[in-house]
């Protein structure tokens, strides 16, 4: 999605804004743009990346020690230069930077046109620019111009004006869409995305909807649209960019899957109460009585989060014996979902600012759930918006390909399944037995991990392929389908996932010789199910890689190539099989020579909806 970087204080903007231009690039986007207000106002965009902006720059006096500066990933309007931000009134005397969509942008438009606007783009943004404009010719004052111009407004915001006459301020709004500022010594960095601030402060104020902020030098200013003052906490966010830094690996995502261990690390760290075979979260603690009574699950995510909803569906309902749904985010807002008294609904996200999760949210709190956030971004807009929450402790994720909060929110959810089932049916040896497979869970992955080679063999044979089929079935099902997305997320090869029981249904018309099948045929309950649905694959001359467990001999004879993974109960090895198809997507798209961390189209988090 887009990125936002603002500057406000007594260095030079340009390098500080280009840096932090540069923090979120991992977002994914199309163009970019730049402006600083020093004798004139320089205004620089492109359409393309970071370094082709900087090429534009080059040369010309961007001196100045306020700026705003901008990412876009395309909504209203092509990625080209006009539609790039910040945008500008007609008097160029307005400048903003705009994350959302404006949903009366159309009405607003043609009034503004009425009054004799000419638009250069055909973003939704540059309405604000001219509503700005527009206002200010009745109150004469940029602050009061521009929450005129926010009150008319409607739809998803996180915005930052800056005007040429007014060069002391920066002028800050949102709604649904993230903002924070960073307070440095004599300096104000404002972004949409904290990955853009660390390094120069870890000083955070976090703003939340409906709320303006005006900084100036040395001072910043938050109030409602009533005008009433609001007090905010500076945080003291323990994270460094350095976590946010590739190291010796090419790409973040290869970094990130490497992680795994040191994750699944963090995600159990103090949470495990090894003598009563249990669980804790600081996070539930104020819930604590409601918890008790929760009789259904409902979980509300999007992309890779979802998946990992999907497989903690398996455990909440095996080893807590509750009645649990899993839901796309998307749907749940629209659909009318009914809700109990004793339903409590859990989102997953990575970011916490995925407009669908977020907004799925808020409808479960509207109609009365107990709301749980597990998230992994501190302070995030879901994070604070849910009731009760758990953070994942992945670190940054920058690649846009989710793959290590992946393994968290999955060794988070498991933790969950655990704390719910010591308070129903489950008994504490069982619990014991449970804790101690999720403790050694990140030797495992660490073996997994020492495959790569294997794995890189396997991806360079099949990635002249265009099409794969990804097979699971009961615990393995969610991972095949986010085994299929990794897949096609970063190679753009298509590729299906689907439960081992419904290739009969319908999918395996699909199979021949050029359609291999990626199947997880690992020891547990559904091992002979698999091995029938590899049979039937290879009937139909289609070729099979199988992720099978250590030691399993008979494996050979069935599918074309093996990937091991090492013996674990089969409530756990799908997090080991899914670092498996991590590897492989990653190998695959690696040899077709693809944008790995930033694939064509996607976005690493989606704050539109
Ligand atoms: C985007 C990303 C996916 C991610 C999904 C949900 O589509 O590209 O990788 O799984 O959003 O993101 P969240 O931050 O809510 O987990």
């Amino acid at each position: 999605m887009c990125g936002i970087v603002g500057y406000i204080g007594k260095k030079d903007a340009l390098p500080i804004l280009l840096d932090g231009l540069r923090r979120l690039e991992y977002r994914g986007y199309d163009s970019a743009g730049v402006l600083v207000l020093g004798k004139s106002a320089n205004l620089a965009k492109v359409a393309g990346r970071v370094d082709d902006l900087e090429k534009e720059i080059a040369k010309k006096d961007f001196s100045g020690n306020i700026g705003i500066a901008h990412t876009r990933w395309a909504t209203h309007g092509k990625p080209n230069k006009a539609n790039a931000h910040p945008h500008t009134g007609c008097n160029k005397n307005f400048y903003i930077v705009h994350n959302g969509i404006i949903e009366n942008y159309k009405e607003l438009k043609q009034e503004l046109q009425k009054n004799g606007h000419k638009f250069s783009s055909q973003t939704d943004s540059e309405v604000f620019a001219h509503l700005i404009e527009e206002e200010f010719k009745r109150y004469h004052n940029f602050e009061a111009a521009f929450k005129n111009a926010i009150a008319r407004v409607r739809g998803a915001y996180g915005v930052l004006a800056v005007c040429k006459d007014d060069k002391e301020k920066i002028l800050i709004a949102r709604k649904s869409s993230p903002i924070v500022i960073g307070v440095g010594k004599d300096e104000y960095i404002i972004a949409s995305d904290i990955s853009a601030i660390l390094g120069r402060t870890n000083n955070i104020i976090y703003i939340s909807d409906d709320e303006i902020a005006v900084c100036e030098n040395n001072e910043i200013r938050i109030s409602n649209f009533k005008n009433e003052a609001i007090g905010k906490k500076v945080h003291k966010v323990d994270l460094s960019y350095k976590q946010a830094e590739k190291g010796n690996f090419d790409t973040f995502m290869k970094k990130e899957i490497f992680e795994a261990p040191e994750v699944i690390k963090n995600a159990i760290r103090g949470r495990i109460v090894q003598e009563e075979g249990t669980v804790k979260f600081g996070g539930l603690d104020d819930a604590q009585e409601k918890l008790k009574e929760t009789k259904r699950i409902i979980i509300v995510a999007c992309g890779t989060s979802y998946y990992a909803g999907l497989l903690a569906k398996y455990w909440f309902e095996e080893l807590a014996c509750m009645h649990t749904d899993v839901e796309l985010a998307s749907e749940f807002k629209t659909r009318n979902v009914v809700l109990g008294k004793n339903d409590l609904v859990v989102a997953i996200s990575q970011s916490g600012e995925t407009a669908d999760t977020l907004g799925a949210v808020l409808e479960a709190k509207r109609k009365g759930a107990l709301t749980l956030g597990i998230v992994n971004v501190v302070g995030s807009s879901i994070a604070r918006e849910t009731d009760i929450g758990i953070y994942n402790r992945a670190g940054p994720e920058i690649s846009v390909a989710s793959t290590k909060a992946f393994i968290s929110q999955a060794t988070v959810l498991l933790l969950l399944a655990i704390f719910f089932a010591r308070k129903n049916t489950m008994g504490q040896d069982k619990g014991r037995e449970i804790i101690s497979e999720i403790e050694n869970l990140y030797a495992k992955v660490g073996q997994v991990l020492g495959q790569q080679k294997q794995i890189e063999n396997i991806a360079k044979k099949y990635s002249k392929y265009k099409s794969f089929m990804y097979l699971g079935r009961k615990y393995n099902f969610p991972i095949a389908s986010e085994g299929a997305l990794k897949l096609k997320e970063i190679s753009y090869i298509h590729a299906e996932g689907y439960a081992g029981g419904e290739l009969k249904h319908g999918p395996l018309a699909l199979i021949d010789k050029n359609f291999p099948s990626f199947c997880v045929a690992t020891k547990g309950s559904a091992y002979d199910k698999m091995l029938s649905n590899i049979e039937e694959i290879k009937a139909r001359n289609g070729k099979v890689i199988a992720i099978a467990t250590q030691g399993d001999k008979k494996i050979v004879k069935f599918a074309d190539d093996v990937v091991y993974i090492p013996k674990s109960s089969e409530i756990i090895s799908p997090i080991l099989s899914v670092v498996v198809f991590q590897l492989f997507a990653y190998f695959v798209a690696k040899y077709l020579k693809k944008d790995i961390d930033k694939p064509r189209n996607l976005a690493k988090s989606v704050t539109v909806e």
